[in-house]
């Protein structure tokens, strides 16, 4: 194998300019529930079961995050604006992770960090036009226990992946339990797909398969679709002049779901920026407070289309 080779694209963080604010638009009006919150470095994690944190929210600081230990997680002149913080990939256990490292580690690579959150183990590294990305296993056996075992303490702290022999189970779920949050407009299941604006797309795919070990979907001129092992469409790459996230997609279940979501964000006075409705799939767009685009989609049953800068929600 080369590269990491992660299963899917599994969570979205972000850094914030008002946590309050944002917690709050991503809760009752996108539907994700917080299910953990680590007060000591600002932030928040959102899910609806499908795993520890679908999204994560970090609120921007001028200096550094430091979590357990001194691990500093946000280092100095990070995480000053809004948007994107990384993207979280989510690998098939501990051992194909630490198999990956070594991996990359041989192409000359050099990861940013590698950490233990507890929930899970990571390593992060950056992309050709610094976004920053973090291939994670799963490492606990259910991730509400070590959430309720660190009520409101600093979670995170340095892992050496070489320390120990790694787990080679399986430790993501198969099959979770999907929650809702009552009285929200919107009833995501999970954390789907990103696209992001790429400066030179030959670097980009040839970062994203030789070091992220994802596929390539669909190749055009301007853009590329790419996915992980379980073959779906993660990750869409576009050519343009500001590098870094384009939007973000949330899967809802079904039509249904999404025609009432729809309803519901309406009589909320809550403004639509996009509606897109192809064989391919249906979803609205929203914007949240920052300005960040979050896509709200139902996969159709129509071919995957090639991705350009001219439609950017065609995927
Ligand atoms: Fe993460």
């Amino acid at each position: 194998m080369t590269g990491f080779g992660p299963r899917r694209l599994a969570h979205v963080n972000l850094f914030v300019s008002d946590l309050e604010r944002s917690t709050a638009f991503y809760t009752e009006v996108c539907g994700l529930d917080v299910v953990f919150e680590e007060p000591g470095i600002s932030a928040v994690f959102l899910s609806n079961g499908t795993s520890h944190h679908d999204l994560a929210l970090m609120e921007v600081t001028p200096g550094e995050r430091v979590g357990r230990d001194g691990h500093v997680q946000v280092s100095r002149g990070r995480g000053r604006r809004a948007g994107l913080n990384h993207l979280g990939w989510e690998m098939a256990s501990e051992a194909a992770l630490v198999e990956a490292i070594h991996d990359v580690r041989g192409q000359g690579v050099k990861l940013h960090r590698t950490v233990d959150h507890q929930i899970s183990r990571s390593a992060y590294v950056f992309d050709p036009d610094e976004v920053y990305l973090e291939f994670y296993c799963d490492a606990a056996e259910d991730w509400r226990v070590t959430y309720a075992n660190n009520t409101g303490q600093l979670i995170t702290g340095s892992w050496d992946p070489d320390a120990a022999p790694a787990d080679a189970s399986a430790r993501y779920a198969e099959s979770p339990t999907i929650t809702v949050v009552e009285d929200a407009a919107l009833r995501p299941v999970r954390t789907a797909r990103a696209s992001l604006i790429v400066s030179d797309l030959d670097a980009a795919v040839a970062f994203y398969t030789g070091v992220g070990g994802l596929s390539v979907l669909r190749r055009g001129e301007a853009g590329a679709v790419l996915g992980g092992s379980l073959g779906l469409p993660d990750l869409t790459l576009l050519v343009g002049t500001n590098p870094g996230l384009d939007h973000f997609g949330l899967e809802l279940r079904d039509a249904v779901e999404l025609a009432e979501g729809l309803a519901r964000v309406r009589a909320a006075g809550v403004p639509v920026l996009h509606e897109e409705s192809s064989p391919y799939k249906q979803s609205l767009v929203l914007v949240d407070p920052d300005g960040i685009r979050v896509e709200f989609l139902v996969p159709g049953e129509g071919a995957l289309v090639t991705p350009g800068p001219e439609s950017p929600f065609a995927i």
